[in-house]
């Protein structure tokens, strides 16, 4: 039967030595208390890091541990303390996690630390692959393992993989910092479903996919050479039954079966009718906590009559001990709460609580249950759970959520009083507004924001995330295009040596040479053209360079050569053995007159972009300007031009490029006169282009045709880049 496989840094527990004893104890963070409920409930496998070190175990004990925890359906995956330095707290959390989060200034890169980093999820990707069986749905999490996904999916085409990111996907500007930025995108795109908690980091994702990648993105789903991946919105949601369930069962409990800490915070309560404001998060510089300790100054400075009647208890749980701006933070928390204590308290009152510690479940439910006012105000936060789980226990529909506008929560949770967590005195007068709020009115809010989290709970989140992967094979017809791999070279070298005639059709720019920024510069190397001559000595081949180029730059280059030019398409043709260029239709270009000034005013105001004028063409490059604004001036060109055109004149598309061309020309049809001039029995075409793809689909189905690059493509074959293509066509002289 088949199984999901949950893949995370951490797994739900921890190994933990206490009093001597080994001990489980359970990990605090939004991904572990919100999969662990998706655990429970289904069969899962789930693999993941116990989060200890494996020097700090003796091998006996460890294998014992191990037992224990594959009883539960996890897989533990055992890291060196040098493998936790530098992929965990190093790459992880000292480079991904701030600039994730748009902590620029805290961003350290360190190439041995990506070494790390690279060899870990390689470490995860084989546990995978040990574990994995046909049919099985593999759901990858978070930032740690961005590269997991493709290093399972280069292996197992046939599985299906989900990967969801629990923290913000930045924008373009601050993920292009990153200096290994395509190999993440490229790691993730190894998943068929990709999920993120707002449709803003899904934008961002999508957008830095096509300015990286070149890959075409329609709507929400990326188009790779070989397959589709479908990117979309999932809001983590929590498992509101048991909070809420948990908060009424709590809220019956008799004075006299209190907790200690219940009992002093019912102490608090009763007495002057004090209000509690509280906070949970792990001690992380994204969660605002400096701010918050500070606007709570400012608002019992503005409003003193507050004092001793309001309390605001803060809970830290330790978290990254070991990195250095977290060491800092606990320095700062530590200082700015004993200089706050230290000025406002009075005999009878300590305006901040302060728990640098995590607590059980219970304790928590009690925190959130007698609560007044729930302060969440991350500086970035990619959810936020613990707002959930507040408004979940307030089964009374009594209290108040003060809420950050940059946590991915605010998305859903728009009833809450919104705040902007840099500005001091807004959140210092949300706290004012929140204490004053009729309980009519917090129980208006709380009514819909309830309803929402209810609906939306993590069975509803993990259920959506998991029928969306199900059905994706149903959606999507896999592409046929298969990547050139040891046989099918062989498959062509054998069809080529038993060949009598052969046919090759290259393009040129992306194929036979990488694109250049200045196109004239754009020049093949020495290995390319030793190829042509080689191909080219051989009477049985007749090898055509088939481009969009005009005859001027190709013959530049190939004039010496013993081989067939195309130029613009199609429109010039010089054949081998001959050095006369023959239009192929000479018709008048008299609409070229109409056409330029369109073109020159969309190029004036579309900074990078240019006009190529060939003999009977016009080319608009948009390849150089913002790939966005590129996209969108290219559709505005193209509507405009169309109002203007005859039935003789086409729009072609190419990569960056539109092409006003006449309607007769392209290279498919050029490929067709070549291939019926004679009879041929090896047929090779290559193109990386749009405009290639006419030949693919014009020629006779058993032809060798190759996409150069991950585009979609009605091409047999795929090779990742001209380089491969290189490769090939040197076997071929072999
Ligand atoms: N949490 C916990 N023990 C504590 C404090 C918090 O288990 O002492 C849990 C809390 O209930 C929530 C999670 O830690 O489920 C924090 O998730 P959130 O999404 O708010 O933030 P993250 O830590 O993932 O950044
Ligand atoms: C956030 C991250 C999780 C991480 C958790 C706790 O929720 O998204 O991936 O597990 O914080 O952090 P830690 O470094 O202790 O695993």
């Amino acid at each position: 039967m088949s199984k999901y496989i949950i893949v995370s840094n951490r797994l739900p527990v921890k190994i933990e030595k206490l009093h001597n004893q080994w001990k489980f104890s359970s990990t605090s963070g939004g991904l572990a208390t919100g999969l662990k409920t998706v655990h429970e409930n289904g069969k899962s496998l789930w693999i993941g890091w116990a989060g200890i070190s494996g020097e700090a175990i003796e091998k006996d004990d460890y294998s014992v541990l191990s037992q224990q925890l594959i009883k539960e359906n996890y897989k533990p995956i055992a890291l060196t303390q040098k493998e936790i330095d530098d992929f965990y707290l190093g790459l992880s959390n000292k480079c991904i996690w701030p600039l994730f989060h748009y902590f620029k200034q805290y961003v350290e890169f360190d190439e041995q630390q990506w070494e790390s980093y690279v060899a870990v999820n390689q470490k995860f990707a084989n546990a995978i692959l040990e574990e994995v069986e046909s049919g099985d749905k593999i759901w990858i999490h978070d930032y740690q393992l961005l590269l997991v996904p493709d290093m399972v999916k280069s292996i197992k085409k046939d599985v299906t993989i989900g990967f969801f990111l629990h923290i913000p996907f930045p924008s373009f500007e601050i993920f292009r910092i990153f200096p290994k930025r395509d190999e993440l995108l490229q790691g993730m795109l190894g998943a068929d479903l990709i999920g993120f908690h707002t449709y803003d980091y899904q934008r961002h994702f999508l957008s830095s996919v096509k300015r990286h990648l070149h890959l075409p993105v329609s709507f929400n789903v990326v188009k790779k050479a070989d397959r589709e991946i479908v990117v979309d919105t999932f809001p983590m949601g929590i498992d509101f039954q048991k909070f809420e369930q948990t908060a009424i069962k709590q809220s019956e409990t008799a004075q006299k079966d209190f907790t200690p800490f219940r009992a002093e915070l019912e102490r608090h309560k009763a007495s002057n009718d004090g209000k509690i404001i509280l906070s949970i998060d792990r001690l992380d510089y994204t969660k605002g906590v400096i701010h918050r300790i500070k606007s709570f100054e400012y608002f019992i400075e503005q409003y003193p009559e507050y004092k001793e009647k309001v309390r605001l208890v803060m809970v830290t749980v330790p978290s990254r001990s070991n990195v250095s701006h977290y060491k800092k933070l606990k320095r700062e928390t530590d200082e700015i709460i004993g200089r706050v204590n230290g000025k406002l308290a009075t005999v009878n009152w300590t305006p901040i609580w302060y728990y640098y510690r995590s607590f059980d479940f219970n304790d928590l439910i009690d925190l959130y249950s007698l609560t007044d006012i729930m302060m969440v105000t991350p500086l970035r936060d990619g959810m936020n759970l613990v707002a959930k789980e507040y408004l979940a226990t307030c089964f009374d529909h009594k209290g108040v959520l003060i809420l950050s506008e940059l946590a991915g929560a605010v998305k859903e949770l728009h009833q809450s009083i919104t705040v902007n967590p840099f500005d001091l005195k807004q959140q210092a007068k949300s706290i004012h507004e929140a204490i004053n709020m009729p309980i009519e009115e917090q129980i208006d809010r709380n009514t819909e924001l309830r309803e929402r989290i209810k609906r939306y709970d993590v069975t509803f989140w993990s259920h959506s995330f998991l029928e969306r992967l199900n059905e994706l094979p149903k959606v999507f017809k896999l592409n046929k295009t298969l990547p050139i791999d040891a046989v099918i070279q062989q498959s062509i070298v054998s069809a080529y040596q038993s060949a009598s005639k052969r046919l090759f059709l290259l393009d040129y720019d992306g194929t036979l040479v990488r694109f250049h920024k200045m196109r004239n510069k754009a020049l093949p190397t020495e290995e390319v053209l030793q190829l042509i001559d080689q191909l080219s000595s051989d009477p049985s081949n007749h090898v055509v360079i088939i481009s969009g180029r005009p005859m001027s730059f190709l013959n530049s280059i190939f004039s010496k050569k013993n081989i067939t030019l195309v130029a613009e398409h199609g429109h010039f043709v010089k054949n081998k053995n001959n050095d006369k260029w023959i239009d192929k239709n000479p018709s008048s270009n008299e609409w070229m007159h109409y056409i330029y000034p369109v073109l020159q005013q969309f190029t004036d105001n579309t900074p990078g972009t240019l006009i190529e004028e060939k003999k009977k063409s016009l080319v608009w490059h948009y390849r150089k300007t913002d790939p966005e604004l590129g996209l969108k001036k290219s559709e505005e060109l193209k509507t405009v031009l169309s109002s203007m055109i005859t039935s003789e004149i086409t729009i072609m598309n190419g990569d960056k490029v539109i092409e006003i061309i006449p309607s007769w020309v392209n290279k498919g049809s050029a490929a067709i006169e070549l291939y019926s001039n004679d009879s041929y029995d090896f047929i090779f075409v290559a193109g990386d282009d749009l405009t290639d793809e006419d030949m693919f689909l014009k020629l006779p189905l058993d032809v060798f045709s190759i996409k150069v690059g991950h585009k979609q493509t009605s091409a047999k074959y795929s090779v990742n880049g001209y380089r491969e293509l290189l490769s090939v066509l040197n076997k071929l002289n072999q």
